[in-house]
């Protein structure tokens, strides 16, 4: 499996707090099936985590030595998670901001908690017209469109790619968290299950118990991709052009 969004460096962001608690979660993740991480630290963040792409590399370095002498047969990536914010385009194309993989097209995007802003679709228009593809971090936590799920359908129709936290199916983050992921499912528009994790125990690392919950809504084959097959799709920017259904659905058009 590949978790495609984490909180692994250590002293970055509200993520891993120390060396051995993102150890800890490498364990974790490890015993649960991951055979990839990728560590998605915050950028732009309002609460003021913004990583330079400098700064993330050298404590990755760190990460991954320790990661070998610990013996952890686990590869980690490096990404970000990239807070809505004015100056995306720029930030990308500068290399300030970080795609999900090392020069890649795919973007995890983080929208606030509360509201959907107004000029998203301008945003997500202009990201792609730049040959970005924007990856929705969470939607089922953004009060919009827990209250509105067609919201989110809309924007997986143009071309945005969706990915569901574990925990929200698993019912850590409330009730409402719960039924707005099982919605998407339901609405066919979930790409990816990954697990957001910031500790080793309140927000741990695992999807194997999401995998499960998700796997009765859309069946596990279906279920299973969106930890195998869809992250990899994404990894290797080899997802089909905007308006299909699934990134690895059936029906994709890859190249
Ligand atoms: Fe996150």
């Amino acid at each position: 499996m590949i978790d495609l969004h984490c909180h692994l460096l250590p002293g970055v962001d509200d993520g891993a707090p120390t060396l051995a608690a993102a150890l800890a979660m490498l364990r974790i993740a490890a015993a649960d099936g991951a055979s990839t991480m990728v560590t998605t630290p915050h950028q732009r963040h309002p609460a003021g985590y913004d990583v330079t792409p400098e700064r993330a590399a050298a404590v990755l370095e760190e990460l991954r030595a320790a990661a070998r002498e610990a013996g952890l047969d686990i590869e980690i990536r490096l990404g970000a998670e990239i807070h809505f914010a004015e100056d995306l385009l720029v930030g990308l194309e500068s290399g300030r901001l970080l795609p999900l993989s090392p020069g890649g097209r795919h973007v995890l995007l983080e929208l606030p908690v509360t509201f959907l802003p107004p000029h998203l679709p301008e945003a997500i228009f202009e990201l792609q017209t730049a040959g970005y593809r924007p990856v929705l971090a969470h939607p089922e936590r953004n009060f919009e469109l827990i209250a509105r799920p067609a919201a989110a359908r809309a924007l997986r129709e143009k071309g945005v790619l969706m990915q569901i936290t574990a925990q929200s199916l698993t019912g850590a983050f409330g009730r409402a968290s719960r039924k707005a992921a099982r919605k998407l499912l339901t609405l066919g528009v979930v790409d990816v299950i990954a697990s957001d994790a910031h500790n080793p125990d309140r927000r741990p690392p695992g999807l194997r118990a999401a995998v499960k919950a998700a796997a009765k809504i859309v069946g596990p084959a279906r279920a299973e991709e969106m930890v195998t097959e869809g992250p990899a799709l994404i990894l290797a920017d080899r997802v089909g052009p905007p308006g299909r259904t699934n990134v690895a659905g059936a029906g994709d058009v890859r190249g």
